[in-house]
């Protein structure tokens, strides 16, 4: 009757042990072996042959119901045990289900962790000097870490043309390079309007995509480069690591959305980077266009010392170097080189301009362009380190020389080193009323005045690489006033350009 009417509510098929409790065994083991939440359990005594036994009925995993008969006595254990089985079923699948639950949100979480560990070392990575740094060393120092970090086996870097964002302009590779560049060229031609708002991914189950037909690049994933409005390029992940690494935890074949997040972080990153990079290097070409300026200023005064200040400038930054000067402070001398005689603008045409000797009152006024040069710059908070060499290069070793008669080592090195390079420089070069001397005869009169007029190890050593200092005079070439645009047909240029 039990086992008819459950097998009636539940829709199920019911066995019937004829054998009695030794059978509650097997039941309990097949209960346990269940992977699903079971059994409804039930006794009933209504049919039995004597009032002392009853008939159990217990509902299976596999959905059949089995019912047998026991004494009342052990069919009440059978009931009990039964019972507890389930809910130890039950207990299992919940604590299944949590731990499921708990790898989902570990995996999650070593996933988060892996994105911010590679995030955190990119962004150390490429942190930019303070002087900027070249594309070469911008994706060397990016990409070899983000290609282990996403697992791919190398990562391309495809940029476009500066001045033209359709012509594609230079490839990096961070590893082996998987295919050829007219093949990306390809690739994100294929891809690039799909590119322009999502991370593209492909893997071998893509195989029917007419883009990958080519063995050595079976899997990727594309993002463009993009910041500012500005499209730099795009980066292309080839390849996932086949191989679990410690790096690569995570690593299983083909790319997922993961690793294409990770390679859009990195890749905004990486945008970011190029665009304060394009801010740098403008704000340095700035910089040397003011220096310029400065330099043709005084030189349009005095055109006949027309690439003076280049020339000292390249000997100074020669000669800091062969002193062991490092290279920063070579490049601070080339500088105060360029700018040296600045203060020479506020001396007067007639003292500056005259042929010949000066009188005591003119070489007076001369004697003032260094503090003029001081006055100029020392508001300028970019040029405040060329002040030392501006204002003491004409002093002398043996203290007679002006603003301040500092002596030795007390005056400051740019000093020294550019006394040295502007008497070589003007003992060297023509004016119009004086041919140059010969270098042998400026070499002499140098070493003749070490110790007084100059620092006696800087001469030793300018005139130990004599034939450096004769290269660069005779490389160098002075820079052509530029002759500005006239009207055409009567209408003046609304850009106007120069001959740099
Ligand atoms: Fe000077």
């Amino acid at each position: 009757m039990l086992c008819k009417e459950l097998g009636r509510r539940l829709g199920m098929e019911v066995n019937r042990w004829e054998k009695q409790d030794p059978l509650r065994s097997e039941i309990v083991d097949m209960v346990c072996e269940s992977d699903e939440q079971s059994a409804i359990t039930s006794i009933d005594n209504n049919d039995c042959e004597t009032s002392d036994r009853c008939e159990i009925g217990l509902q299976l995993p596999d959905g059949s119901v089995a019912c047998w008969e026991s004494n009342l006595e052990t069919a009440q254990s059978s009931l009990q045990h039964a019972r507890t089985i389930v809910e130890l079923i039950e207990s299992a699948n919940q604590r299944a289900e949590l731990q499921a639950e708990n790898d989902a949100l570990t995996m999650q979480v070593v996933n988060d962790f892996e994105e911010l560990s590679l995030i955190r070392s990119l962004s150390s990575v490429m942190e930019l000097p303070s002087g900027g740094i070249s594309l070469d060393d911008l994706c060397s120092r990016s990409l070899i870490p983000l290609a282990g970090g996403i697992g791919a086996t190398s990562i391309a870097a495809v940029f476009v043309d500066e001045h033209d964002a359709s012509k594609f302009a230079t490839t990096w590779w961070s590893g082996s390079q998987v295919t050829s560049d007219q093949r990306l060229a390809e690739l994100i031609t294929a891809h690039r309007k799909e590119a322009s708002f999502q991370p593209v991914v492909r893997n071998k189950i893509n195989a029917f995509d007419h883009v990958i037909d080519d063995e050595a690049l079976s899997e990727y994933v594309l993002v463009q480069c993009r910041s500012e409005g500005r499209l730099h390029g795009w980066l292309i992940a080839c390849n996932r690591c086949s191989e679990l690494t410690e790096d690569t935890p995570w690593a299983q074949l083909g790319f997922t959305t993961v690793q294409a997040s990770l390679l859009e972080t990195a890749t905004n990153q990486l945008a970011a980077q190029l665009h304060n990079t394009r801010l740098i290097k403008q704000k340095e070409e700035l910089f040397t266009d003011v220096v310029r300026a400065l330099v043709n200023a005084v030189e349009a005064r005095d055109p006949y010392t027309c690439g003076h200040s280049e020339r000292v400038a390249r000997f100074a930054r020669c000669l800091a170097g062969l002193a062991g000067q490092p290279e920063e402070a070579c490049e601070r001398i080339y500088l105060t080189g360029l700018l040296h005689d600045i203060g020479k603008i506020a001396i007067p045409d007639g003292v500056l301009q005259k042929p010949g000797r000066l009188d005591d009152d003119e070489r007076a006024i001369i004697e003032t362009h260094t503090d003029a040069g001081w006055r100029i710059l020392h508001e300028l908070e970019a040029l405040r380190d060329v002040l030392p060499g501006v204002l003491y290069h004409h002093e002398q070793y043996n203290g007679n020389g002006y603003p301040d008669g500092l002596a030795g080592d007390k005056i400051p090195i740019d000093g020294r080193i550019l006394a040295v390079c502007d008497a070589f420089d003007a003992m060297t070069s023509d004016r119009p009323y004086r041919d140059g001397m010969p270098i042998a005869k400026a070499v002499s009169i140098l070493q003749g005045s070490a110790g007084e007029s100059w620092d006696p190890a800087l001469i030793e050593t300018f005139c130990a690489n004599i034939d450096k200092m004769k290269a660069i005079k005779q490389g160098h070439r002075p820079r052509k006033q530029a002759s500005r645009p006239l009207p055409v047909d009567g209408q003046p240029l609304t850009t106007l350009t120069t001959n740099k």
